[in-house]
C-alpha cells in the first residue's frame, strides 16, 4: 500500500512510529550485507540463483504437507495479481468479483487484463470480501450489466487474515469459477490451517517495503499447485518467451530481482518468528484496551474501539493492526499531535475512485465498504513495537477518549 514512508517511520525519540524499519534492519544487516555482496560478486542480476532458491523456498512455506506449490517471482504485488488473472487466461468478456475495500491494484489488475470488475460488499468484521454478497452477485447475474460472464472471484485476505475461505470453495463448486487470491498482506496467515498462497487456483504476494515479508524495494510472487498455469506465468513474467528470442504471447518484463530475492531469503527465515510476534502484539493490545476499559467486540464502534474480529478458522498475522472507532479523523489528528503513527487502509472504497468513475458505481452502492472507510485506524504494528509503547499508544487513545 504506497504512501509516503518518512511519515510511516519518522522514528524520533519519544515517538511511537507505525512502522520501524531501523530495527528489523539491526537484527538482520549483517546476514543482508552478506547476501547483497554474494549477488555483487557472481553479477548475475536478473532470474539469479537466488531467484530460484527464494521460490522454492517460499513455495514450500505457503504448501500444505504432500502437496507441491510453484512460486513465481515477479516485480511487484500489481504485478503477481495480473499474472494469476492472465495466466488464468481471464481478459476481455469475463467479468471477476472482488472488494472495493482493498488496495487499488486489486481493480486495476483486472482492468490490465481487460477484464471487468465486479464489486461486492464486504463482511464488516473481518472487513473481508462477503461470500454471501458474492453469492447474490453470482446468482442474479441482472444485478450487473453488460455481457460479462463471471469467470473468477478475487478475494483479499486484508490486513493479514485469510477471507471465509470454507465459503468461497462452495461458490467455486457451484458456479464453476476460478478462485485467486490477494495473499499481497498475508504471507504466513492461515485457513483451517492450510496457508495463504495454497488455498485458490493462484494467489499474488506483495512484497512492498511496509509488508510483513518485505523486500528492499519493489517484488511480488505468485503460487500454484497447477504445473501448466505456474508454467505460463513464468512464460509471461518474462516477455512471452520459453526459449530465449521467440516469443509465444505478449507477455511483460516482470521479472524478481536478484537483489531482492537475495534479501527476501533472508528475511524467510525470520517469518514464522516476526508473524508471532505480531499476534503477540496483538494480544498485547487487547488487554491494554480492554484494561483501559475501552474495548467493544461489537460490529461497529460505540464509546471505544471495536477490536479487530479474529475468525477462529484462521490464523492471522497482523499485517495491520486495525481497529474502528467513532470520530476516527479526529483521533488521529490526536495521535500525529502525540508523535504517534497510524494509517487509514483506505479512506476511499475503490468504487468511489475518480479513477474507476467508469465502473458506474456510486455512493450507497457498499454501504460497509463506506462506513469502515470512515471508521477503520491502523495502530503501530511491526515485530519490535514494545509493550511500553504500546501503553503509550493505548494511554494516548483512553485520553482522546475521556
Ligand atoms: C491488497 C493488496 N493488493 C495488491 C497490492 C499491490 O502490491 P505492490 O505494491 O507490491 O504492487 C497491495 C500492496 O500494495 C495490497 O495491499
Amino acid at each position: 500500500m504506497p504512501s509516503n514512508r518518512s511519515d510511516l517511520t519518522a522514528s524520533l525519540p519519544g515517538n511511537v512510529p507505525l512502522l520501524d524499519f531501523a530495527r528489523q534492519y539491526a537484527e538482520i544487516r549483517e546476514d543482508v550485507l552478506s547476501a547483497l555482496e554474494r549477488v555483487c560478486d557472481g553479477h548475475r542480476f536478473i532470474l539469479g540463483e537466488e531467484v530460484a532458491q527464494f521460490e522454492k523456498a517460499a513455495a514450500q512455506a505457503c504448501s500444505t504437507p504432500g502437496t507441491h506449490l510453484y512460486g513465481i517471482g515477479c516485480a511487484s504485488g500489481t504485478d503477481a495479481l495480473w499474472l494469476a488473472l492472465a495466466s488464468k487466461e481471464i481478459g476481455p468478456g469475463d467479468a471477476v468479483v472482488t472488494t472495493p475495500f482493498s488496495f487499488f491494484a486489486t481493480v486495476s489488475s483486472i482492468l490490465r487484463v481487460g477484464a471487468r470488475p465486479l464489486l461486492a460488499d464486504i463482511d464488516p468484521r473481518t472487513y473481508n470480501l462477503s461470500a454471501a454478497a458474492t453469492k447474490a452477485l453470482l446468482q442474479d447475474p441482472g444485478r450487473y450489466r453488460g455481457p460479462a460472464r463471471i469467470a473468477a472471484i478475487m478475494p483479499v485476505h486484508l490486513y493479514g487474515q485469510c477471507a471465509d475461505w470454507d465459503a468461497f470453495s462452495r461458490l467455486q463448486q457451484d458456479f464453476n469459477v476460478a478462485l485467486l487470491e490477494d495473499a499481497a498482506q498475508a504471507f504466513g496467515a492461515r485457513w483451517n490451517g492450510r496457508p495463504a498462497g495454497s488455498l485458490g487456483d493462484m494467489a499474488a504476494f506483495s512484497f512492498y517495503p511496509t509488508k510483513n515479508l518485505s523486500a528492499y524495494g519493489d517484488a511480488g510472487m505468485v503460487t500454484t499447485r497447477h504445473e501448466d498455469l505456474a508454467e505460463r506465468a513464468r512464460m509471461l513474467r518474462a516477455h512471452g518467451m520459453r526459449q530465449r528470442y521467440y516469443h509465444d504471447e505478449v507477455g511483460w518484463n516482470s521479472r524478481l530481482d536478484t537483489l531482492q530475492a537475495a534479501v527476501l531469503l533472508v528475511k524467510l527465515s525470520y517469518i514464522d518468528r516476526w508473524n508471532q510476534q505480531r499476534r503477540e502484539l496483538a494480544q498485547n493490545y487487547g488487554e491494554l484496551f480492554q484494561k483501559a476499559g475501552l474495548a467493544e467486540w461489537g460490529t461497529y464502534p460505540e464509546h471505544g474501539i471495536v477490536l479487530p474480529y479474529v475468525e477462529p478458522r484462521g490464523t492471522h498475522v497482523y499485517h495491520q493492526y486495525v481497529v474502528r472507532v467513532r470520530r476516527r479523523d479526529e483521533l488521529r489528528a490526536f495521535l500525529t499531535g502525540r508523535h504517534i503513527g497510524s494509517e487509514i487502509y483506505y479512506p476511499v472504497p475503490l468504487h468511489l475512485q475518480a479513477a474507476l468513475r467508469e465502473l458506474g458505481y456510486v455512493q450507497g452502492d457498499f454501504p460497509e465498504s463506506e462506513r469502515a472507510a470512515a471508521e477503520v485506524l491502523a495502530l503501530p504494528m511491526f515485530p519490535e513495537l514494545t509493550r511500553p509503547e504500546q501503553e503509550q499508544v493505548v494511554a494516548a487513545i483512553a485520553e482522546f477518549l475521556s
